[in-house]
């Protein structure tokens, strides 16, 4: 078929998948360093990094491999060729060369490939996905008792802690990329996955399988800490609430009881004992408020009780409708319960 010149340019003009390609490669631009497997900050993400990159470097130097063979039968030496030459060519670089070079990079990527499931140092971690948000139990080896906490992750670093994960209703899928790679939760099934810190700083973990409306604001913060810290911390998270220390506040835990809050909600230390929703006893230190949806301040909070319908879609808790004065106290009662 001859392509006139017109043709020709009117093929070379951007088209709407063109500018679709380049809208998707700017989202990249994006990715974070917080939520990127190519920001390895632990064993398991470090194995999968070195994968990726020799993977590609393989692929493109097979890409460069072919092209060129392309480019110098079509340009270079165009015309008729020697039937043997030919054969060569055909059963060495179409059959020998992919074989050879796809069979080596797979038995080096198996043996590479770190075990999701090895065993941990001692503490166990129970990871149960909601819809949407983590419920989070600590293990400390030889506990007999679960210290209780939501949507937001802590390990000591340079030890390596088993995550058990499973689910309530559907199946979501734990993913932290810059620690290790995913493991899906299924209801009713106990799943494993362990990780090993090598970097102290928060990292950005998301639901990787979808689950219903809101499965893309299913987000959670894992932070690395130093052994002491972390130690440190989970002492403190064991702790009841602390009680309101204002006068604003005590009025917001008025609220907060006579709302019914304490139906779902647990604040340990006080009446509220439910466990439909999220653990609140020590919300107001956690990095981020709805499951990664916003941060734990005040404006954000009240933004979070009164609008959660419209913040995550499908979400079982509903918008409440209260007055400015009360919505404000119920904030300052939550952001105080650090
Ligand atoms: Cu949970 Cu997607």
């Amino acid at each position: 078929m001859t392509v006139t010149a017109p043709e020709r340019v009117a093929r070379c003009r951007p088209t709407g998948r063109h500018i679709g390609i380049l809208l998707l490669l700017s989202t990249l631009v994006g990715c974070g360093r917080e939520q990127s497997t190519l920001n390895p900050s632990g064993q398991d993400a470090q194995s999968i990094a070195t994968l990726f990159w020799v993977m590609l470097a393989g692929a493109v130097v097979l890409w460069l491999l072919v092209n060129g063979a392309f480019y110098y039968m079509s340009r270079v030496r165009p015309g008729e060729m020697n039937e043997r030459y030919a054969r060569h060519i055909l059963i060495g670089g179409g059959i020998v060369l992919p074989v050879v070079v796809l069979t080596s990079l797979l038995v080096w990527g198996l043996s590479l490939l770190p075990d999701p499931r090895q065993p941990g140092d001692g503490l166990v971690v129970r990871v149960t996905g909601e819809q949407w948000w983590w419920r989070v139990e600590y293990w400390p080896d030889g506990a007999e008792a679960p210290i209780v906490s939501a949507n937001e992750l802590r390990l000591p670093v340079g030890q390596r802690t088993e995550i058990h994960l499973t689910a309530d209703r559907v199946i979501h899928s734990f993913w932290v990329p810059a620690l290790g790679g995913k493991m899906d939760m299924f209801p009713g099934r106990e799943t494993m996955i362990s990780l090993a810190p090598e970097k102290v700083g928060t990292f950005r973990g998301q639901c990787a399988e979808f689950c219903g409306a809101s499965h893309a604001w299913m987000a959670f913060a894992a932070v690395v800490m130093e052994p002491g810290d972390f130690d440190d911390w989970l002492e403190a998270e064991a702790t009841d609430a602390v009680p309101p220390a204002t006068e604003a506040a005590r009025r917001g835990a008025t609220v907060f009881q006579e709302q019914g809050c304490g139906a779902c909600h647990t604040v340990r230390g006080t009446d509220a004992v439910g466990q439909v929703g999220p653990d609140l006893t020590h919300v107001g230190g956690r990095e981020s408020l709805g499951a990664g949806r916003l941060k734990v301040t005040r404006e954000d909070i009240s933004a979070w009780i009164s609008h959660t319908e419209d913040l995550k879609p499908e979400v079982r808790m509903p918008s409440y409708d209260l007055a400015p004065d009360a919505l404000e106290d119920l904030a300052r009662y939550l952001e105080g319960l650090t």
